[in-house]
């Protein structure tokens, strides 16, 4: 897949503050391929990395002012906003407010403040982010944000984070500067994923295994070009809904219950639905990494749409312009599709044959005008 010119570049801080920049890092998108909502259940999630990138140029600069003030100040452009933006913030953290204001800068500031907490000295700086990973479409914008800013960061201020600390930093970024109470899957895939395989994530023990992706099918990932609409109170209420289900059932998780022999009936609904999909969902996660690993992938398929259904029906977190692209990736030939991420608009992810792979494009495009294809995301 290409990156679009500029997104894995260091242009865009030279165009903006007319200097070079000190570091450049990026971070990858990330594609769940089964495993809908598992991961702040403490269950199992398949994914893999996706070429669509993030990136950030950033320099330390002198400001004699502000740091004789006890305050850093952070200036940064994004290309995603397209906005230019400063603020200035107390040098020492105080870690009993937020500095939480509601736009991007938030995700820089709660990098800082990470850093700072595991010992970083941070001064006043200057960063431009771009990239092409699109937001609020499923695939992970935030934590590739996330994960770009902790690396560079970590590199300008020489307090480099890795693997499980990395995607642990990242995730306190969004939970606790930004305010989603995400899970660890999309920090973890983007920490230790490669382009190359699949992971397969126990999210209890954090135990991963990389899986090999036969290069004779691919993931193609299709953006509904419909917005997420209500992801935010949605996800946060499937959260709370579980935790209330956990509690009736007299466990601190829906990991600790016992698959298909767990008896819902005295759940009140919806929260017996959303059980049995959690449930289901982890025996279909684990049933996939076998189905991958023998090479069955019309059983992986099989396993992919039934996700879906059990997203739309179980877990209510679809939208009818995903179902209809679901639907349409099947009648075109899909061995298997299912909406990606948290749902509520946003991507699917569909497993087709790469032979096929050209012909199957070309009827999802005279089906659905509003439907985009990313480049294939698997090899
Ligand atoms: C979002 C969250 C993830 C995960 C998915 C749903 O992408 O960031 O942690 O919960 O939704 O599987």
């Amino acid at each position: 897949m290409t990156v679009p010119s500029g997104a894995t570049g260091s242009d865009y801080y030279a165009q903006v503050f007319s200097d070079s920049p000190t570091v450049v890092a990026s971070a990858l998108s990330r594609v769940d391929i089964i495993g809908g909502h598992t991961d702040y259940n403490q269950g199992f999630v398949l994914a893999a990395p996706m070429p669509l990138a993030t990136t950030v140029e950033l320099s330390a600069v002198q400001d004699d002012v502000e740091r004789s003030n006890g305050r850093i100040r952070i200036e940064g452009f994004s290309t995603m906003t397209g906005d230019r933006v400063a603020r200035s913030v107390p040098s020492s953290p105080d870690l009993s407010s937020h500095d939480r204001r509601g736009d991007w800068l938030d995700y820089v500031v709660g990098a800082v403040r990470e850093l700072q907490t595991a010992g970083a000295t941070v001064t006043s700086f200057r960063l431009a982010v771009s990239g092409n990973v699109p937001i609020g479409a499923g695939l992970a914008s935030s934590a590739s944000l996330s994960v770009a800013l902790l690396r560079g960061l970590g590199q300008l201020f020489s307090h480099m984070l890795e693997g499980e600390i990395l995607a642990k930093t990242a995730q306190r970024i969004e939970r606790i500067h930004v305010g989603v109470n995400c899970g660890i899957m999309d920090p973890l895939i983007l920490a230790d994923g490669s382009l190359e395989n699949a992971l397969y994530i126990d999210t209890l023990s954090l135990e991963r295994h990389a899986v090999r992706l036969d290069p004779d099918y691919s993931l193609e990932v299709i953006d509904s070009g419909e917005r997420r609409r209500l992801a935010e109170v949605g996800y946060n209420l499937r959260r709370d809904e579980c935790q209330r289900a956990a509690r009736a059932l007299g466990v601190n998780s829906l990991r600790e219950l016992k698959g298909d022999e767990q008896d819902l009936s005295d759940l009140p609904p919806p929260l017996d639905r959303r059980v049995r999909h959690i449930l289901n969902e982890n025996l279909r996660v684990q049933q996939a990494r076998r189905a991958l690993e023998a090479g069955n992938y019309q059983m992986l398929g099989r396993l992919m749409h039934d996700s879906h259904l059990s997203l739309r029906d179980h877990y209510e977190v679809s939208v009818p312009a995903l179902d209809r692209l679901v639907d349409e990736c099947l009648s075109s030939g899909a061995l298997g599709a299912r909406l990606a991420g948290a749902g509520f608009g946003g991507c699917v992810v569909a497993l087709v044959e790469r032979s096929e792979r050209g012909a199957w494009c070309a009827r999802i495009a005279s089906l659905n005008a509003k439907a985009h294809i990313f480049d294939s995301c698997s090899n």
